[in-house]
């Protein structure tokens, strides 16, 4: 194959190896702007959980790429999202991250033209009267919304080119005996990453890096120690049962992912015998987020960019609602998955300080990274750029010129002089995602060459 086929039959791996995405479509703003139109403009995010907005009226206000958006619980049962944009003169229509509309009313605080939740325009005070204005013209602009078990999700694209379902696809499958529409949030991180979006997402998936980056993890997961996610990753590989797929499960005697690799609460109930023996189930939604399910603990990450080389995660630990976790609870679900968290905030924030060498035109991906040879071939489709079809690396003539970038980027180092290292600064936050504002128009967070 031209860029790369399996080993042999069953086997995923790469019999050769093949090029990463151009250096700078990781940092070039231009490319990023490429891609928030062609793929977070495009594709459903997920922006939080309905039993973070209980009652009506209940918002949140997220923040993707230059887009502000309103999500509002407009009934018991339903939920609304609109650009955070009023239809008078344009003004943004909330100043906080999260807050109530009271009396089911969306008030701008320019001209007080007030909306209802389902963004009608209800009252324009003060207005002189003219024939020609009629407000049904002026409704808010709606944003898609949709939720799947308990997760609510957001479409910016006029007509999305998917139904929610038909996005997530199968890949829900591999959680099905969770209950998580049920289960509730015990505890979250919002954790600002200076990485592109694409390093956190390659990171993710590939293991060539735990050896030596997750040595706690290995323990837990010793085919990770082999650094494939997969045992039928492994050369000679063979089901042990019907219907082994060969995927990475605990090992060691370990039973969840925990430091002691041991269970610290009980099992949630409905998961099959081989669920729990394997102690970990992922289902990955690339770009907004993925879930793991755990037999005691479910974790979801969500992923939105916050500029080139930024992102931020929003992370959350899900209990049976039933449960009342004290703190050693939750320190024992957490501590593992803070710490590779950390482990690999770490290292994609130096993978992308890396990329803007000057000589570093692109990088190269060995046989056990062919989950990034997928995931970087979906990226250059999705944001317009074909390199599957011709079988060769994008040429550099195409990109923006190194030398302006690098120009930009002296332009932008921090006037502070402050050492910028590993920004990984987890804090918790309730009840919902708190993104900056604006954040795109901010320039990025630019590492110095020190290390920590
Ligand atoms: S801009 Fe909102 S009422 Fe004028
Ligand atoms: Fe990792």
């Amino acid at each position: 194959m031209a860029d790369g086929g399996p080993i042999e039959p069953g086997v995923k791996t790469l019999d050769r190896v093949r090029p990463t995405l151009p250096a700078s479509w990781y940092y070039d703003p231009a490319h990023y702007a490429r891609e928030l139109e062609a793929i977070w403009y495009r594709d459903w995010l997920c922006v939080g959980r309905a039993e973070a907005l209980p009652r009506t009226g209940d918002f949140t206000v997220v923040s993707v790429g230059t887009q502000s958006v309103v999500v509002t619980r407009s009934a018991e049962d339903a939920f609304e999202a609109f650009h955070n944009t009023c239809r008078h003169r344009g003004a943004r229509l909330c100043r906080t991250d999260a807050g109530r509309f009271r009396n089911g009313r969306v008030i701008c605080p320019y001209h007080t033209w007030t909306y209802a939740l389902d963004g009608s325009l209800v009252a324009t005070p003060g207005r002189f009267e003219t024939d020609d204005f009629d407000a049904a013209n002026y409704t808010l602009y709606k944003v898609h919304v949709d939720t799947w078990r308990g997760f609510v999700f957001v479409n910016l694209a006029e007509t999305p080119a998917s139904t929610l379902p038909e996005f997530l696809g199968s890949e829900t499958d591999a959680l099905r005996n969770w209950p998580l529409e049920s289960m509730r949030s015990v505890h979250q991180e919002i954790i600002p990453l200076a990485c592109n979006w694409k390093i956190f997402w390659e990171n993710y998936n590939e293991c060539y890096h735990c050896p030596r980056v997750h040595p706690e993890l290995c323990k837990v997961m010793p085919v990770y120690r082999e650094g494939v996610f997969d045992a039928a990753d492994l050369p000679g590989w063979q089901p042990a049962y019907d219907g082994d797929k060969g995927f990475g499960t605990v090992g060691n005697g370990a039973e969840t992912w925990t430091l002691s690799g041991k269970k610290a609460l009980p099992v949630i109930d409905g998961l099959t015998a081989r669920e729990i023996e394997d102690g970990i189930a992922f289902a990955s939604f690339t770009a907004a987020m993925f879930v793991v399910g755990h037999p005691d603990y479910v974790r979801s990450v969500c992923v939105l960019p916050t500029g080139p080389e930024s992102i931020e995660l929003t992370v959350d630990w899900f209990l049976p609602a039933e449960f009342e976790p004290d703190e050693d609870d939750v320190k024992s679900i957490t501590e593992l998955p803070m710490l590779v968290m950390q482990q690999d905030g770490e290292v994609c924030e130096l993978n992308q300080r890396g990329v803007h060498c000057l000589q570093h035109e692109q990088g190269v991906l060995m046989p056990q990274e062919y989950r990034c040879g997928d995931s970087t071939n979906t990226f250059a489709q999705g944001s317009g750029w074909t390199r599957r079809n011709s079988g060769a690396p994008i040429v550099a003539s195409r990109l923006q010129p190194r030398h302006d970038l690098f120009r930009a980027r002296n332009l932008r180092q921090s006037p502070s002089g402050l050492k910028l290292g590993v920004t990984f600064a987890a804090k918790r936050i309730s009840p919902i995602a708190q993104v900056a504002e604006n954040s795109f128009n901010m320039p990025p967070a630019i590492p110095g060459t020190d290390m920590e």
